[in-house]
């Protein structure tokens, strides 16, 4: 391990890489940035070797002080979309901080949120439940361009899905704080009333990043601003939704359906009351995820700008969250 290490560092001007995760495979990752960056000194946590040769870490959920011994560090890519776990901390090296972006998590998330959507517009949970009783239950379709689709956050991922919604045929209307343009999409932004624009949804899809200003922000009014009946949809984050005022919305009827990826607590505890439920869904926080020979031709890309002092791509603000 040392004398491959050591070769390693002799073929590469960028510094060691440092790979941490409990969830990602090392073994293809470090093949997948070797396949761009040969001669690459990839490390996998514990085996750190020298901490002062780590100039790069590609991490998923780091433990607190994780950071601590690596003095001549250039920068942090978060080996996932959503750097909520890794802002807030008070351990965080003033180093540029990215997350990863690559078309097939992208088609990955869109895929998700398209099926619960169609699952919805196409009323397949009813005849999941008509099977169940042996029943042959007309329902006649509606054209999908009268069934309005709600998208709140309008990101690299909520901008994809939304517009991969129009795509479908869904009358499509997104709401993000700040003002966007997305083609084939009605959006909104912080001027526009936010309980007239969700009296008319009846799909609502949760795109939003967990940050400090959207932790519970799905409420209780959000859920009663919505048609009677209307379904949801959460492939963000699990504490941007209020989860009682789910719980209570959905027995109530309030809220017809939902189809959940993210919880409060992952994995789901067993006795919480999601999983009795007849009208949600439950996925094991799948909806995207990263295919590292995808993402490593841009993390590599980041590793050779910010070793020639440069920006890495997809940076985000810690400060802001996202
Ligand atoms: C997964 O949830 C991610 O943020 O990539």
């Amino acid at each position: 391990m040392t004398e491959l290490t050591e070769a390693g560092a002799a073929r590469s001007n960028h510094g060691a890489v440092l790979f941490y995760s409990e969830f990602d495979d090392p073994e293809t990752w470090g093949e997948a940035l070797r396949a761009n960056l040969p001669g690459l000194d990839f490390r996998v946590y514990p085996d750190v070797g020298n901490p002062e040769d780590i100039r790069h870490v590609l991490a998923w959920k780091p433990f607190p002080g994780f950071f601590a011994p690596f003095r001549n560090l250039a920068q942090v890519v978060n080996l996932g979309a959503g750097i909520d776990s890794l802002v807030g901390r008070t351990d965080l090296p003033e180093v540029p901080i990215s997350r990863l972006s690559d078309p097939g998590m992208v088609a990955l998330m869109r895929s998700y949120v398209l099926f619960a959507v169609i699952r919805y517009a196409r009323d397949i949970p009813s005849f999941e439940q008509a099977q169940r009783r042996g029943e042959w239950r007309y329902i006649h379709p509606r054209p999908l361009n009268r069934i309005k689709v709600g998208v709140l956050g309008l990101g690299h991922l909520g901008a994809a899905v939304a517009t991969g919604l129009a795509d479908a045929g869904f009358d499509v209307r997104g709401y993000d704080h700040a003002p966007k343009a997305i083609h084939g999409v009605t959006c909104h932004d912080a001027t526009t009333d936010r309980a007239a624009f969700l009296s008319e949804v009846e799909i609502l899809v949760n795109m939003m990043p967990l940050t400090a200003k959207t932790k519970g922000l799905i409420d209780r009014s959000v859920f009663d601003a919505l048609p009677r009946g209307a379904k949801f949809v959460n492939a963000s984050r699990g504490p941007v939704v209020d989860e009682p005022a789910l719980v209570a919305a959905l027995q109530s009827g309030q809220i017809g359906g939902a189809t959940l990826d993210v919880f409060w607590v992952e994995p789901l505890p067993a006795e919480h009351p999601f999983w009795t439920m007849e009208n949600v869904l439950i996925t094991p926080h799948l909806a995207s995820i990263t295919v590292p020979e995808a993402a490593a031709r841009d993390v590599a890309e980041s590793i050779r700008r910010v070793s020639a002092g440069g920006e890495p791509l997809h940076r985000v603000d810690p400060q802001r969250g996202y």
